[in-house]
């Protein structure tokens, strides 16, 4: 990642800058730093927003010294303080974990699902029609819904989007999440949908369980977020499976090292194992897609 950021900023002269929404507790901020460190790269300016508090506080206490390192909490904080941004813009799960609102079709009707509580105070779901804003929402983004299907219509698209598009002059946005396309929707065993809950790392599908202590995640509609990004100036690059990404943009294939040994256990048999696991096509890596979205500057 370090060496595509790098190749980026310089074949488009961008400043060194990054600012990654939804770091969590920074781990991917501090590797980060930790890399460039060792290339001597004592410049960067690094732009945190993070609702977590712990988070915020372990990137500022240790990213390195020399670096411009601001943190917010909400990207409307950073707008807030800067009037734009050019460089990078990351983020790596923090679509998935934006709020959406759940809709079903049947008899040829699209409702939506809402929330309430029974006589016994337990929650549970109720149907209600749709609403007209919705609707429009479902329309602008070219929702497909059949009869019996159930789907998350991403409202945060365009409040998001257009806080990215406002702040970004010139640069790149890069998202690594889970994501659907219009044709992954219609295989049978997603016509549910795909919200769900983690709840001490275990998949629960009932997302009313556990109330306040999962962690709910979606899948991510990549068209509806990238024509919005067009909307805006933003013109996509290209969206690729992560280890397709990790092999063609990341080179990553150079960091295998020769292995003579027989120790299974060995640093460099670990490190390709690694690497192997992120680049198979049945790893994890599988799993995420990256996309890419440029914004070149109008006067050039
Ligand atoms: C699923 S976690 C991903 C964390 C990290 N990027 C990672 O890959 O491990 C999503 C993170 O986004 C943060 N987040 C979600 N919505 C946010 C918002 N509107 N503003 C700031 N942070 C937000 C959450 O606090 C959480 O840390």
């Amino acid at each position: 990642m370090v060496d595509y950021f790098l190749s980026i900023w310089e074949k488009y002269s961008l400043p060194f800058a990054i600012c990654e929404l939804g770091g969590g507790d920074g781990t991917f901020a501090l590797q980060f730093g930790n890399i460039m460190r060792k290339r001597g790269k004592n410049n960067i300016q690094y732009i945190f927003v993070e609702q977590n508090e712990w988070g915020r506080q372990n990137v500022l206490k240790n990213l390195p010294r020399t670096w411009d390192v601001q943190v917010f909490t909400t990207i409307d904080d950073f707008i807030n303080s800067h009037s734009h941004f050019n460089g990078i813009i990351f983020s790596n799960e923090f679509l998935d974990a934006q709020p959406v609102r759940v809709i079903e079709k049947s008899s040829d009707e699209i409702y939506e699902i809402y929330i309430t509580m029974d006589k016994q105070l337990k929650l549970t779901e109720t149907k209600r029609p749709c609403s007209e804003d919705l609707l429009y929402l479902i329309a602008d983004f070219d929702l497909e819904i059949t009869n019996g299907q159930r789907i998350e219509v991403p409202i945060y698209i365009n409040p998001i989007m257009s806080k990215i598009s406002r702040l970004l002059r010139e640069g790149f946005v890069i998202t690594v999440d889970y994501g659907y396309l219009k044709q992954d929707w219609e295989v049978p065993s997603r016509r549910e949908g795909s919200l769900r809950g983690y709840y001490k790392h275990q998949l629960n599908k009932n997302v009313l369980n556990h109330v306040g202590e999962m962690d709910i995640t979606h899948h991510v509609h990549w068209e509806p977020w990238i024509a919005e990004g067009n909307k805006h100036g933003l013109t996509c690059r290209g969206l690729v499976r992560q280890n397709e990404f990790l092999l063609h943009h990341c080179n990553i294939l150079q960091y295998l090292k020769s292995n003579n040994s027989t120790d299974a256990f060995s640093g460099e048999a670990k490190r390709n194992r690694a690497i192997r696991s992120l680049i198979l096509d049945d790893g994890l890596s599988q799993l995420f897609d990256v996309c890419i979205q440029q914004k070149k500057s109008s006067s050039g």
